[in-house]
């Protein structure tokens, strides 16, 4: 099994709360894994001999969070990874316009490097899914497996 990484966006904490479960669930089942903080996404690339894991939350009018953005344009504007395989997990709320927004915009970036999605997004929705990080690790169990 390939490496995970692990990024997320936040503005409350959601998002990096459910990632901080999946990398608890990831450390008690042995699988190999990085949180790579938000500090740390500067100049970073995402390995294509290793799995990206992003959870982002959506703000504004379906935008990205403040902390994470940086990243995505250094992505948009200067990264090319054909080869990489990736998971997606958007945390929204139904009852804003653009449901899921900031995951989608992942979903465009990534599908335009021509990279790999293990599954489809898992979009949540914070008017359904009251325990998202059990949402999240139910999505994971099939592509850990
Ligand atoms: C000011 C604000 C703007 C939001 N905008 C959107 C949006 O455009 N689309 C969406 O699906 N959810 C939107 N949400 C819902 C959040 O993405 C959702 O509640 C999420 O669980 C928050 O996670 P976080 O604490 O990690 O930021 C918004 C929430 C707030 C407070």
């Amino acid at each position: 099994m390939k490496k995970i990484n692990l990024v997320y966006g936040t503005v409350n904490g959601e998002a990096e709360f459910v990632t901080r479960e999946v990398a608890e669930q990831f450390a008690a089942d042995g699988v190999d894994h990085r949180l790579v903080e938000c500090d740390e996404l500067a100049g970073w690339v995402p390995p294509e001999d290793e799995i990206l894991l992003v959870i982002c939350s959506s703000t504004g009018y379906g935008d990205l969070p403040d902390e994470i953005y940086p990243w995505f344009l250094e992505l948009q504007e200067s990264a090319y990874l054909p080869n990489l395989e990736y998971g997606l997990i958007g945390l929204g709320d139904s009852s804003y316009e653009i449901f899921n927004g900031a995951i989608v915009q992942f979903e465009e970036l990534f599908a335009g490097f021509g990279a790999s999605a293990l599954k489809p997004t898992l979009k949540l929705d914070a008017a359904i899914n009251y325990a998202p990080e059990k949402d999240a690790k139910e999505w994971l169990s099939s592509i850990i497996s």
